[in-house]
C-alpha cells in the first residue's frame, strides 16, 4: 500500500492503548477520550509501549477537539494551510471510530448527493426505489454505524449542499422521503470537518450551519524546534513508506528549510531584528516536509547519501517563488541580506545562487 488508513498504520498503538484503557469510553467508541488524546499527543503507557505522537501542538486543543466529539456538537477544524487540518481529522476518526475511511471531499462541484444518498439506477430502473437500491453517502453509514464521519473543505462546497448538513447534525436524521422513511443517527456518530482560513469567502458558512460546530483553530507551530520536530519525524515516516534510505544526518538543512520558511512567513528573522518581505505562497509545514522530502531523494539518488544545501536550494526556491515576478524579487532580497550574513550559511547560500 502507498498510504495505508491511520487505523492501518497504527495498528499497534491503537491496541495496546484499547488494552491499557480503563476510563470510561463513550458508547461504540474504540478509546475514552483520555486515551484518543494519548494516541494523537503521544506518550507512554504502563508497560513501556511506546505511542508516538501524531499531532505537535497544544494539549487543549486536542481536548477540546476530542471532547465535542463525544457531545452532540460537531467538530471544525480550522487554520491556514498546511497546519494539520486533515491529518487530525483522519486521526481522531482512526481513534474513535477504527475507521477513517468514512470521508466526503468538499468541492465547488459536490453534490447533495454525496452528503445524503444516491440511487444504483440499474437496480432503481428495474426494481423501483428500495433499501437494496439506495447508495448511502459515508455520512449515512456514519449515522447508521454510530462512528465518525470526515467532510474535508467544508467551505468550497456550494452553500445550498452545506445546509444538507444541518437537519443531519440538528435532528440527527436523514430523510429519505422516496422511500418515506429516514435513517437515524445511532449514539457513537459525529462530523469532523475541515476548513482552510484562506478559503474563506468562496462559500462562507452559513450561521445556522456554523451554529452546530464547535470550531477549533489549529495555529502554525509555536517555535523552531516544534516545526523541525514535525518536519523531521513526518520526513522518517514518509521516506520510509517510499522505500528512501534513512539518511545519517540531515538535522541541519531541515532545521534551515524550518528557519528561512518562517522568517519569510513572519515577515522578520528569527532574531527580531530584520524584516524581510513575505512572498505570495503560504511556506506551511507541508511544503517544508515536502521540500525536504525531494532532498533526501536528491541526496540518495544523485548525491553522497548526505542531505546537503544542494539538495534543498532548488525545493525552496520552487515553494518561494510562486508568482515569478513579485516573489522572485522577494527571495533575491532574502538571500542578499539575510542568508549572506549569517554565519555558517556559506554553502547554503551558494547553492541557492546557483538555482535562483
Ligand atoms: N502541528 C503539527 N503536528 C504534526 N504534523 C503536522 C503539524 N503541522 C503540519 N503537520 C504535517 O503537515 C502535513 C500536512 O498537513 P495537512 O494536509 O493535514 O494540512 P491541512 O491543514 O489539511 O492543509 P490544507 O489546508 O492545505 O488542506 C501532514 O503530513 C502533517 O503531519
Ligand atoms: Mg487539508
Amino acid at each position: 500500500m502507498l498510504r495505508p488508513h491511520a487505523e492501518d498504520a497504527f495498528a499497534a498503538e491503537l491496541a495496546a492503548l484499547a488494552a491499557h484503557d480503563d476510563r470510561p469510553r463513550p458508547e461504540r467508541w474504540r478509546l475514552s477520550p483520555w486515551a484518543v488524546a494519548t494516541y494523537l499527543l503521544g506518550g507512554e503507557l504502563p508497560d513501556g509501549t511506546v505511542i508516538s505522537p501524531k499531532y505537535v501542538g497544544p494539549r487543549r486543543i486536542v481536548e477540546v477537539a476530542v471532547t465535542t466529539l463525544a457531545t452532540d456538537r460537531a467538530l471544525l477544524l480550522l487554520g491556514v494551510p498546511g497546519t494539520a487540518k486533515t491529518w487530525v481529522s483522519e486521526h481522531l476518526a482512526a481513534a474513535v471510530s477504527g475507521d477513517s475511511t468514512l470521508l466526503v471531499q468538499g468541492t465547488a462541484g459536490t453534490p447533495e448527493e454525496a452528503i445524503r444518498y444516491g440511487w444504483n439506477y440499474a437496480q432503481l430502473l428495474a426494481h423501483g426505489p428500495s433499501r437494496d437500491a439506495l447508495v448511502p453517502s459515508p455520512v449515512m453509514r456514519a449515522m447508521a454505524d454510530g462512528r465518525i464521519a470526515r467532510v474535508e473543505e467544508l467551505t468550497r462546497i456550494p452553500a445550498d449542499v452545506q445546509d444538507t448538513l444541518i437537519t443531519i447534525l440538528s435532528e440527527k436524521t436523514l430523510p429519505v422521503p422516496e422511500l418515506g422513511g429516514e435513517t437515524q443517527a445511532v449514539r457513537g456518530f459525529n462530523l469532523i470537518a475541515t476548513a482552510n482560513d484562506r478559503d474563506r469567502g468562496v462559500n462562507e458558512l452559513s450561521s445556522a450551519l456554523r451554529r452546530r460546530f464547535n470550531t477549533v483553530v489549529l495555529p502554525l507551530p509555536a517555535s523552531v524546534e516544534d516545526e523541525v520536530d514535525i518536519v523531521s519525524r513526518r520526513v522518517r515516516q514518509l521516506g520510509r513508506s517510499l522505500d528512501l534510505p534513512d539518511l545519517p544526518d540531515g538535522a541541519e538543512e531541515i532545521r534551515r528549510v524550518v528557519t528561512v520558511f518562517r522568517e519569510l512567513r513572519d515577515g522578520v528573522t528569527a532574531d527580531g531584528r530584520t524584516r524581510v518581505k513575505s512572498p505570495t505562497g503560504t511556506l506551511s509545514t507541508a511544503e517544508a516536509i515536502s521540500v525536504v522530502t525531494s532532498g533526501i531523494a536528491l541526496a540518495a539518488h544523485f548525491g553522497d547519501g548526505v542531505l546537503r544545501s544542494a539538495d534543498v536550494a532548488a525545493g525552496i526556491l520552487g515553494a518561494v517563488v510562486r508568482d515569478p515576478a513579485g516573489d522572485r524579487v522577494v527571495w533575491q532580497e532574502y538571500l542578499e541580506t539575510v542568508v549572506r550574513e549569517r554565519d555558517g550559511w556559506k554553502d547554503f547560500y551558494r547553492a541557492c545562487r546557483e538555482v535562483s
